[in-house]
C-alpha cells in the first residue's frame, strides 16, 4: 500500500506543555484512518500539525518530520499555503462563509489559488457539489445564502469547498459531533467516496462512527500513539489493555 502522509518522531509542544509525543504513524493513500482517544489527548494538535496551522499560533512548536509523498511538509522553503492547498481539512462546527451564497462558497478557497475562467467557476461548483452529493439539493438556488442550508447540507457545503481546491489529503476534526444522526450518516457515506480520490484523515468521539467509516484506526492517550492498526483489529482485538478500557467506554 503507498504511504501518502508519514508521520515521523513529531512531537507538538505549546510553549512547556508536550501535547503530542514522539508519534510514528502512517497515512495509506486512498484510506480513512481515524483517530480516537479521550478529551484532550492531543487528536486535533497531530490533525493540526500534519497541514502546518500551528504556524499560526506562536507557542507552538512541532518537531520531527511530517512527509506527504516523502517531502517534509516543514522543510526548508516550503510554502505553508501550497501545504493546506494540497491537505485540506474540515472543521468540527460547518462554517460555511456567511455573507456569501452557496456557489461563492464553493468556488471561495479555489478563487485564492486561481483565477478563474469565463465558465469555469459553475463547472467547479456543479462537480464539487456533486462530490459531496449536495447537488441535488441545491442546484434550483445557488445564489441564496450558504446560511439557509441545515447544518448537515452546511458541512457537506464546507466539504465540497474543501473539494473544489482539488486537494490530495482531507482532515477532518470531528466534522459530524454538531449534526444529527442522518446528516451524520451522509457524511459518513460521503468519506467512503470521498477515500477513492483522497487520503481522509479523520478525528472522531463515537466509536460506531469510527469501526463504520474507517480502514485504521489510532488510539492516543495523554499526547501518545498506544495503538494503531487496521480498524477491526483495533476494535475486536486491541494489543494494549488502554485502548480495550476506551473501546469498551471503560474511561474517556
Ligand atoms: N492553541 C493552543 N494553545 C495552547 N495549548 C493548546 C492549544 N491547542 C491545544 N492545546 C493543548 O494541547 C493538548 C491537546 O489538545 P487537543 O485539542 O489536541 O485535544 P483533543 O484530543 O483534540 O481533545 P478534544 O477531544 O476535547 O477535542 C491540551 O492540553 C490542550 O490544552
Ligand atoms: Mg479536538
Amino acid at each position: 500500500m503507498n504511504t501518502k502522509v508519514q508521520l515521523e518522531n513529531m512531537n507538538v509542544h505549546f510553549g512547556a506543555n508536550h501535547a503530542v509525543k514522539s508519534v510514528n504513524l502512517d497515512f495509506p493513500a486512498n484510506s480513512v484512518t481515524a483517530i480516537i482517544g479521550p478529551s484532550g489527548c492531543g487528536k486535533s494538535t497531530l490533525l493540526r500539525a500534519v497541514n502546518r496551522m500551528h504556524d499560526l499560533v506562536p507557542t507552538a512548536r512541532v518537531s520531527g518530520r511530517i512527509l506527504l509523498d516523502g517531502t517534509d511538509v516543514y522543510a526548508r522553503g516550503v510554502d505553508p499555503v501550497a501545504i493546506r492547498r494540497k491537505i485540506g481539512m474540515v472543521f468540527q462546527k460547518p462554517n460555511p462563509f456567511p455573507a456569501m451564497s452557496i456557489h461563492d462558497n464553493v468556488v471561495a478557497g479555489y478563487k485564492l489559488n486561481n483565477s478563474l475562467k469565463r465558465g469555469e467557476a459553475e463547472e467547479i461548483v456543479e462537480t464539487s457539489l456533486r462530490r459531496v452529493a449536495l447537488w441535488d439539493e441545491v442546484k434550483d438556488r445557488l445564489k441564496s445564502s450558504a446560511m439557509d442550508l441545515s447544518g448537515g447540507q452546511q458541512q457537506r457545503l464546507c466539504i465540497a469547498r474543501t473539494v473544489a481546491v482539488q486537494p490530495e489529503v482531507i482532515l477532518m476534526d470531528e466534522p459530524c459531533s454538531a449534526l444529527d444522526p442522518i446528516a451524520t450518516l451522509k457524511i459518513e457515506e460521503l468519506v467512503e467516496e470521498l477515500k477513492e480520490r483522497y487520503t481522509i484523515i479523520i478525528v472522531t468521539h463515537n466509536m460506531q462512527q469510527a469501526a463504520r467509516v474507517s480502514d485504521a484506526t489510532a488510539f492516543m492517550y495523554m499526547g501518545e500513539m498506544v495503538e494503531s492498526g487496521p480498524t477491526k483489529k483495533i476494535f475486536t482485538t486491541p494489543e494494549m489493555k488502554q485502548t480495550e478500557d476506551y473501546i469498551t467506554g471503560r474511561f474517556g
